[in-house]
């Protein structure tokens, strides 16, 4: 989503804008811009596209000045053109936004009533429109941008920069992240750390409903409330900023392959030698019933734990979209718990949900990639999966974290509910401890997959199958192949073939099966042998014994480790992972950026 920077600096400040945007281009943007205050007059820059033509721009028209705001918008209200590109400018007002106005058509009739028409299509202009009345009717900067906050409905992070005003940035946050960073004489604001890694490590976080008036002497930080406010400034380990490829062509390649690495991390940080180290206050034993929400990758993660936490501790699940379930009314026990799973923290579906249950549940937990984010600070126990930064708009390594945090608290569950022995429970454990080795032979198929991939590529749609926790994965790998390729895909689980999607198969459809050799591996190869039988192309992705007995006949057989049944989904994400990137890649489309996908969805 969109991506907010600010400087009060001693130098050019849109240099240093360019560059700390280049770090929120993971986030997935269609334009850009900047706005400078120099000499005390207000300027700004805008471009289409790649920041590479915000930085051509900027060769020809350069934009002077030591204080400024840029951005990266992904579209909401209005298409991705110059004129909607933020910043957005009324009058001696300019402001870059991240989020939702809802209540935008309501101020414009207000505006319009005081003479004021809209230039653009955006909700955010509504935002300047009205400072600049304020401005207009007397108030001072300050002032104004706290009038303009009180009357906002919606999400936002917002920045306000003013004409003549050199030493003066207002920083709000209602939903939507905002870090201020602070420097020697300098100050910076970042919708996230990684922005400003380069210029400081040391970063307050604004809370739900503050202000800031940020000026190059500090930060003047104030609650919903309008009153003065103490935010901690943390030292931001650089770890958790670096964003490199490391030798790698696309970020992604880079995150399936770390994945037994962090991965190995989250185990040992969990999984100390003598058993489960899970928080204090993760516990199963009176829980009724669970309940499980996010979006996307996340969500199937959800899924699949839903599978481990029925039949491994007998604990009823639910698992729902967050975008439907608070508007469902779901009715819920007090004795049920809730699990929240959100790589970024951020997603404002996934956050408004949370907030639904809050007093409805007994617990809510956080499965987060981010412990500062949003959801991880509103959830009574959150758990950080330990995956590092993820900057492939398309999630891997965080799905796999995810699902490992998941495997232990659907473990711990089963223990504390007491259907699992010690010893079985201590081998379950140490099934997982040898997770790292299997993903680095799944890993090892990748050339494999690359070759098959040439041909994938040249599919128009192509369906992924599976059974029990597998079907899950086949909808995970499914979404990944059609977001960073484009090409149409869909996951079904394999028995529900012949009630409808069978009528898809012909010569030309690819179908991806995922069957470990394991309890359901028989009915899964009947299902593919209906596909074969209408000359589906069928490739299959199982182990030693199930390509034994069932390669034949296949347009192609990858061969992966074998498995124990608990973690077949965690190892099998490595080849969907793979087979959609390599596809992306044979297509030549941007795997790191898709289009129209934003990597943090802090719109609902
Ligand atoms: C797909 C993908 C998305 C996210 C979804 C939720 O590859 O990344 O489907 O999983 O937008 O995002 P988080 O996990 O940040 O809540």
């Amino acid at each position: 989503m969109c991506g907010i920077v600010g400087v009060l600096g001693n130098h050019e400040a849109a240099p240093i804008i360019v560059e700390a945007l280049k770090r929120l281009e993971y986030r997935g943007y269609d334009s850009a811009g900047i706005a400078t205050v120099n000499a005390g007059r207000l300027d700004r820059r805008r471009a289409v596209g790649k920041l590479v033509n915000l930085s051509d721009l900027l060769v020809h028209e350069p934009l002077a000045g030591k204080t400024g705001i840029g951005h990266t918008r992904w579209a909401t209200h209005g298409a991705a053109t110059v004129g909607n590109a933020h910043p957005h400018r009324s009058g001696k007002v300019a402001v870059v936004h991240n989020g939702i106005i809802e209540n935008f058509r309501e101020l414009r009739a207000e505006l319009a009533a005081a003479g004021l028409t809209p230039e653009t299509d955006t909700d955010t202009e509504t935002v300047a429109m009205l400072a600049r009345l304020h401005l207009d009717r007397g108030l001072s900067p300050r002032e104004a941008a706290v009038a303009t906050l009180d009357r906002l409905a919606g999400a936002f992070a917002l920045l306000f920069l003013f004409d003549g005003e050199e030493d003066l940035m207002v920083a709000a946050r209602q939903g939507s992240p905002l870090a201020i960073g602070h420097g020697t004489g300098e100050m910076f604001v970042g919708s996230d750390a990684i922005a400003l890694a380069p210029m400081t490590d040391r970063i307050t976080y604004l809370e739900e409903g503050d202000h800031a008036f940020v000026t190059r002497q500090g930060v003047e930080i104030f609650d919903r409330a309008g009153r003065r406010a103490n935010r901690d400034m943390q030292t931001v380990a650089l770890d958790a900023t670096r964003i490199e490829k490391a030798g790698f062509k696309h970020f992604m390649a880079k995150e399936i392959a770390e994945q037994p690495v962090v991965l190995g991390d989250a185990l040992r940080h969990y999984l100390p030698a003598d058993g489960i180290a899970l928080p204090e206050g993760v516990e199963f034993a009176g829980t009724d019933r669970l309940v499980l929400v996010a979006c996307g990758t996340a969500s199937y993660a959800c899924l699949v734990a839903k599978y481990w936490f029925e039949s491994l501790a007998g604990l009823p699940c639910d698992v729902d979209i967050a975008s439907e379930f608070r508007y469902r009314e779901p009715p819920l026990s007090p004795a049920s718990q809730a699990i929240f799973v959100s790589q970024s923290g951020e997603t404002a579906d996934t956050l408004a949900a949370l907030r639904f249950v809050r007093d409805k549940v007994a617990k809510i937990l956080a499965v987060v990639n981010v412990p500062t984010s949003s959801i991880a600070r509103e959830a009574d126990i959150a758990l950080p999966i330990l995956a590092g930064v993820e900057v492939g708009v398309a999630s891997t390594k965080a799905f796999s974290c995810q699902l490992a945090v998941l495997a232990l608290l659907a473990l711990k569950a089963a223990a504390d509910r007491g259907r699992l022995d010690p010893e079985t429970l201590a081998r379950h454990l140490d099934e997982m401890r040898a997770l790292p080795g299997l993903m680095n032979q799944a890993l090892a198929r990748s050339d494999e997959i690359a070759r098959l991939a040439e041909r994938l590529a040249e599919a128009q749609d192509i369906l992924f199958l599976g059974r029990g926790a597998m079907y899950p994965l086949a909808l995970e790998g499914a979404l990944k192949l059609k977001e960073i390729s484009y090409i149409h895909a869909e996951g079904y689980a394999s028995g529900e073939l012949k009630h409808g999607p069978i009528a898809l198969i012909d010569r030309q459809v690819p179908v991806i099966v995922l069957a470990p050799h394991d309890r359901l591996f028989d009915k899964t190869i009947s299902n593919m042998q209906e596909v074969m039988a209408r000359h589906g192309q069928v490739l299959l992705m199982t182990d030693s014994r199930g390509a034994d007995e069932a390669a034949q006949g296949t347009w192609a057989t990858v061969t992966l480790p074998e498995v124990p049944a608990l973690l077949a989904p965690i190892v099998y994400a490595v080849p969907a992972q793979l087979l959609a990137y390599h596809t992306a890649v044979a297509k030549g489309t941007d795997v790191d950026q898709p289009r129209n996908l934003a990597k943090s969805v802090t719109v609902e």
